[in-house]
């Protein structure tokens, strides 16, 4: 029987976990079944051990649960500890392994796809949430000239950069104090588009040549990467190559196999290609 593995959300319905791991394991000939399934907001620590319990090899896992797999697990990778969330669960000899390789995907995608070295520039990310805090150490491990937060709520974006400060020097603030600054590459881990709000970027924001990066993802641009476009951004890229980057990570967490990207992420594109 194939080994099973699952992605568990809530929504999970429009999740393209199934179809990426299917791709992967049809590349590598790996022999496992990857499903997405709804667990309940209130219900998630028994639908993992109810998955496991039924032979479950490993899952993975996305809004809202990141917090509470990484509470649930019994050992953490150093960049999951790091992260304070889990996306990826592996079940052996009855424990819990978490890990977190959100952060890994999105530096992968930057560097590898995207052919943007991150050594050197001055990173802005935009948000304090899960999304933030899950790819900061790693923004951080790929060694930028800077890494500046600004977050809505600033003093929310001030306790994230206090909490990765014996990584590396980083700053925080408001959105009211990127006044006058300039970067390199800027980051949206914010939720706003999801309330229908635009971010207030000032202009000045991109410099010569920059990256606008928006960590969600859908048909056509994003709002935050047609904001970024119309305050000067040179390029701009959306969340989907995290997506794929994150799901091989993930991949080889568990199976120790690497599988190509460039191809699952080239059909992706042309499925929400509008
Ligand atoms: P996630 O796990 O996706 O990061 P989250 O923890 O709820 O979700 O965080 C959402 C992030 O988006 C936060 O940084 C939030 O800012 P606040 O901390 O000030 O709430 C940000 N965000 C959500 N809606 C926003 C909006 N309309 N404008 C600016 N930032 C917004």
């Amino acid at each position: 029987m194939s080994d099973r593995y699952a992605v568990f959300g809530n929504p999970i319905a429009h999740s393209r976990s199934p179809a990426i791991h299917a791709a992967f394991a049809a590349a590598t000939g790996e022999d496992l079944r990857y499903e997405a399934l709804l667990a309940p907001v209130d219900g998630f620590a028994a639908a993992i051990a109810q998955f496991a319990a039924a032979g479950g090899r490993g899952a993975n896992v996305t809004v809202p649960f990141k917090e509470e797999a990484c509470r649930l697990s019994h050992r953490l990778s150093e960049r999951a500890a790091q992260a304070g969330a889990v996306n990826t669960l592996t079940f052996r000899d009855g424990e819990i392994f978490g890990d977190n390789t959100d952060g890994t995907g999105l530096v992968r995608d930057l560097v590898d796809n995207l052919a943007f070295p991150l050594a050197g520039r001055r990173i802005l990310l935009l948000g304090a949430g899960g999304a933030a805090r899950g790819v900061v150490a790693p923004l951080l491990a790929a060694r930028p000239a800077s890494l500046h937060i600004a977050n809505r709520n600033a003093d929310k974006g001030r306790a994230l950069a206090v909490s990765f400060a014996d990584i590396a020097p980083l700053t925080a603030g408001s959105f009211a104090e990127l006044a006058g600054k300039s970067f390199d590459l800027v980051i949206n881990a914010t939720s706003a588009s999801l309330a229908g709000e635009n971010l207030p970027l000032p202009d000045g924001l991109f410099a010569p040549g920059a990256l606008a990066y928006d960590m969600m993802y859908g048909q056509g641009a994003t709002p935050f990467l047609q904001l970024a476009r119309t305050r000067g951004a040179a390029r701009g890229a959306d969340g989907l190559g995290m997506l794929v980057e994150q799901a091989a990570e993930a991949f080889y967490v568990w199976r120790g196999r690497r599988p190509e990207t460039a191809p699952v992420l080239a059909e992706l594109r042309r499925q929400l290609s509008p």
